[in-house]
């Protein structure tokens, strides 16, 4: 119960690794906001684990969904102690081929989104005093570019970016911002871009997800409970001393 009485808000928490982290957090004793854009899923999920969780409508590129999802937990939970930033969408083309709805949907979510919710949370964790810990989703895709993934990797590596200024900034209120870099993990996303990449290199569906998850030293893809540790560490005790850092967590496939 490393995380006993904690109130914590996972975004995008309905399905996939968000979900697994809000159980994770559940089972060690924390309430979890289940704060997705997709509100019904969520109640399903809230439901699903049970009475420490409870489910919220967040959108996280309105300015207005995000501080009402901040009051909603100070409400509920008498103060937000952990937030993790996890919402984020994927899209795949050439550079020739990127759209400009596309670069902006993608940064919006996942960097706008997580900037702002970062500060919405900061701003309600230093009025409280209690200092407060905030892990941003990152990915191995903020490490290094990729051919046809050049949007996506460039807001990844800015979470990265984020998370040092932020964890460097705001540790003096005794909040610790650090990240978590996932290399693949079999989700609902993954399949979107298991399809993406079978348009894009001509290949039969699911081929792309067998060949990424036979490339992985570990021998696998990961599963969203791999990742759940981690935040879990990350928002407990023992991490107090850890500031700005993303970890990776991907079976091996990445060293920094
Ligand atoms: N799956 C992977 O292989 C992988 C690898 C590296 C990093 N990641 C990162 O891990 C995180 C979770 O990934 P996942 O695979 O579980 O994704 P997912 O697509 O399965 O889940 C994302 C959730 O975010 C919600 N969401 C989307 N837009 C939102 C918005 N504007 N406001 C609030 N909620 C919104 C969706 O409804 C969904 O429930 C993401 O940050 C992703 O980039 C995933």
């Amino acid at each position: 119960m490393r995380l006993q009485g904690k109130s914590a808000l996972v975004t995008g928490s309905a399905r996939g690794i968000g979900r697994a982290f809000a159980e994770a957090y559940v089972r060690e004793g924390a309430t979890v906001a289940i704060a997705d854009i997709n509100l019904e899923a969520a109640q399903k999920t809230a439901a699903a684990i049970g009475d420490n969780a409870y489910a919220l409508k967040l959108d996280v590129t309105d300015q207005a969904s995000i501080d009402a999802a901040v009051k909603a937990v100070e409400d509920k939970a008498g103060g937000l102690d952990i937030l993790i930033n996890n919402a984020a969408l994927f899209d795949l083309a050439p550079i020739v081929e990127i759209s400009r709805a596309s670069y902006e949907k993608l940064f919006s979510v996942n960097v706008a989104g997580t900037l702002f919710m970062l500060q919405a949370a900061a701003r309600s964790m230093i009025a409280r005093g209690k200092g407060g810990r905030i892990i941003n989703m990152a990915s191995q895709a903020g490490r290094r570019g990729e051919p046809l993934v050049a949007v996506y990797c460039a807001t990844k590596a800015a979470v990265i970016s984020l998370t040092q200024s932020a964890g460097l900034d705001l540790i003096r209120h005794r909040i610790n911002v650090n990240g978590i870099a996932p290399g693949v993990v079999d989700s609902d996303m993954w399949d979107e871009v298991d399809a993406l990449f079978a348009k894009y290199e001509n290949r039969p569906k699911g081929e792309k997800k067998r060949l990424v998850g036979e490339g992985v030293p570990y021998g696998r893809m990961g599963k969203p409970e791999d990742l759940a540790g981690m935040a879990v560490f990350l928002a407990s005790d023992e991490a107090e001393y850890i500031v700005a850092q993303t970890y990776n967590v991907d079976g091996g496939q990445w060293m920094s």
